[in-house]
């Protein structure tokens, strides 16, 4: 049985890498408080738990949905992003559910490119859009993300023959992993970008309800221009505490979001009707606002625990993450080895993201705050020493 060479060109997926240590160590009887999966360990709210219960009781929603979506789903992200963002949809021909960000970004590569089209990438970036590119026999081109330019990419530094060749662009703010906000103007220039070199911007929104400090992330939709040459992911994930109910769309331009459609009705069969009327009422009833509260004392614990070390650290502005550079004589892997051994702590390592991630850790929020608690007590320890 040989695997596709497709399938082998991929490198492994960090996160199932992750959970390989954790079951190791956890079968070796430690004691593993995991930071490093981004999965809310609060309960998603009542309104949609009480929605889906509702739901889930009505045959009607038993059979196949359509992959078009409930008009109920597809109206709820519309007035969402009209109260929360400004922007106007059409939830006829500019809005349709996908399967959590992570099925929309892969499929977007199947739908946008052919063998040798170039998809644009954050380095550092969340790890579908340079995997998903490659799934597709297209080829990721990675756009470096660096603290001195406040983590924006920097489209003059693209090659000619990239840029010519470029389907797609990923961008990504607030920024996983870096924990980075919009930089100022970066909108503007890649509407710009998008229009010289004809490339669908797709911007991932995924963090946009997980801010601090009363900063508020704006959508990509408000730059004008937007539309016309960019869509946006919008999940439910994180936001809503959500990861594991499959919820977000893809919204924007209608012509990319038919070119989607028209590629998932060949792949899968939709979310769950009842899910959809759940994923309604929560995006009606909004993001639960006390997650901000709770993520931002978590943050500025971990902050104040990883400083008091002497690690140089900025608290961010949203995510749900801590990026932070590892110790002088080691490498972001060797680092968080280190770390799992002699602390029992799991950490990210920064190059599972990218090249520019080498010499970055990070770390999750996503721990119950006791939890939390004694995972700082225990890097105190082992990074101190
Ligand atoms: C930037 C980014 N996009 C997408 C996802 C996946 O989101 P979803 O659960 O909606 O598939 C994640 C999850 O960590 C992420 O960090």
């Amino acid at each position: 049985m040989k695997p596709s060479n497709r399938s082998e060109r991929l490198p492994p997926y960090l996160f199932a890498e992750l959970e390989r240590k954790v079951r190791e160590k956890k079968a070796a009887g430690v004691d593993v408080i995991s930071l490093g999966i981004g999965d809310p360990d609060t309960p998603t709210p009542a309104p949609v738990v009480d929605a889906l219960a509702r739901a889930v009781a009505d045959a009607g929603t038993h059979q196949y949905p359509s992959n078009r979506g409930r008009p109920e789903l597809r109206e709820a992200f519309a007035s969402f992003y009209e109260r929360r963002f400004g922007v106007a949809l059409d939830p006829e021909t500019e809005i349709i559910p996908a399967l959590g960000a992570k099925e929309c970004v892969f499929n977007l590569n199947l739908a946008f490119l052919d063998a040798g089209d170039v998809a644009l990438a954050a380095d550092p970036g969340y790890p579908v859009y340079t995997g998903g590119p490659l799934l597709a026999d297209g080829e990721p081109v990675l756009m470096p993300l660096v603290p001195e330019r406040g983590f924006a990419p920097d489209l003059d530094a693209i090659a000619a023959e990239d840029a010519a060749r470029a389907r797609l662009l990923y961008l990504n703010y607030p920024n996983n992993p870096t924990g980075a906000v919009l930089p100022e103007g970066l909108f503007e220039r890649v509407v710009e970008f998008a229009r010289e070199h004809d490339v669908l911007v797709v911007h991932d929104a995924s963090y946009t309800e997980t801010t601090f400090d009363g900063y508020v992330a704006p959508s990509f939709l408000e730059t004008p221009g937007a539309k016309e040459v960019g869509v946006e992911i919008f999940s439910l994930s994180k936001g809503w505490n959500m990861t594991g109910w499959r919820t977000a769309a893809i919204v924007g331009n209608a012509d990319a979001v038919a070119a989607y459609w028209r590629l998932k009705t060949n792949i899968d069969s939709g979310m769950f009707e009842a899910v959809q009327l759940a994923a309604a009422a929560g995006l009606d009833a909004g993001p639960p606002e006390e997650m901000k509260a709770i993520y931002q004392r978590r943050r500025d614990l971990v902050c104040d625990a990883l400083r008091a070390i002497g690690v140089n650290v900025t608290p961010p502005k949203g995510t749900i993450y801590i990026w932070a550079p590892v110790p002088e004589g080691h490498t972001s892997a060797s680092y968080c080895e280190l770390v799992l051994e002699e602390s029992g702590v799991v950490l990210s390592p920064g190059g599972a993201y990218g090249p520019n991630g080498e010499g970055f850790f990070r770390i999750s929020l996503t721990v119950p705050d006791e939890r939390l608690g004694e995972a700082v007590e225990r890097l105190r320890g082992s990074l101190a020493g």
